[in-house]
């Protein structure tokens, strides 16, 4: 890897090569989706991948996981011939939109979210990481484990280590574990917390609650 003093105003800043930035980026990418199969290998459920691009992230998870759904959300296909997913698992669209769509058969299912959907831009992203999360987080199931190229700044999710060959900050894995939530009475619900994703967790385990308590 070739480092060098950037010669610009932040001459102390080492400057990396967009090369290997580029090669930084989908190692870690490629050693956090084999490390996500791992730790998703015990775990039904789906994949789900935002953000076809290409179509070389999907390829991988076709490899990793043959046996399972992989559900992929685009705004415009334009993958390569061979790794573009059958219509019937393609949410062709923008996943603000597609994903809501999707709770009615898809909440509580997806075992990996795979999100890429990063544009390199630093104040875009965390937009986009802050907007993403609550459409994906009710989709998880328990123990639920997330790979992004954004990071996800939210209290469900617990940040696990990287694995092997993943430079730091270029690629993120999460679980979602509902034991870290806290527990929450079922009365305490207010229907302002049901707009946000906390209060759909809160719902999920209120109402696991009073199933349990009847009869
Ligand atoms: C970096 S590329 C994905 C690369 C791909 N995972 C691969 O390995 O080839 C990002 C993709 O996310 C898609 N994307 C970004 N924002 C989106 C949104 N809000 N809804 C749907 N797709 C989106 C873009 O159209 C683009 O194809």
């Amino acid at each position: 890897m070739l480092t060098r003093r950037w010669r610009g105003p932040h001459r102390n800043v080492a400057r990396m090569s967009r090369l290997d930035f580029f090669i930084h980026r989908l190692t870690a990418q490629r050693a956090c989706l084999n490390r996500a199969a791992e730790l998703i290998r015990g775990l039904d459920g789906f994949v789900l991948e935002l953000g076809l691009g290409n179509g070389r992230s999907y390829d991988h998870l076709r490899e990793l996981f043959p046996t399972r759904d992989i559900y992929v959300c685009e705004r415009q296909v334009g993958a390569h011939p061979a790794c573009i997913p059958p219509a019937e698992r393609l949410l062709l669209g923008d996943l603000r939109e597609m994903l809501p769509q999707a709770r009615s058969w898809l909440t509580g299912k997806v075992a990996l979210a795979h999100v890429d959907i990063g544009s390199g831009d630093p104040a875009v992203d965390k937009a986009r990481a802050a907007e993403t999360w609550p459409l994906v987080a009710p989709l998880l199931r328990p123990d639920g484990v997330v790979a992004s190229d954004l990071t996800m700044d939210c209290p469900e999710l617990r940040a696990l280590p990287l694995p092997d060959g993943a430079a730091a900050g270029r690629y993120h894995l999460y679980q979602l574990s509902p034991s870290d939530c806290e527990p929450v009475k079922a009365g305490n619900v207010s229907a302002g917390d049901l707009e946000t994703v906390v209060g759909a967790r809160i719902l999920e385990v209120a109402l696991d609650n009073l199933l349990r308590v009847r009869p």
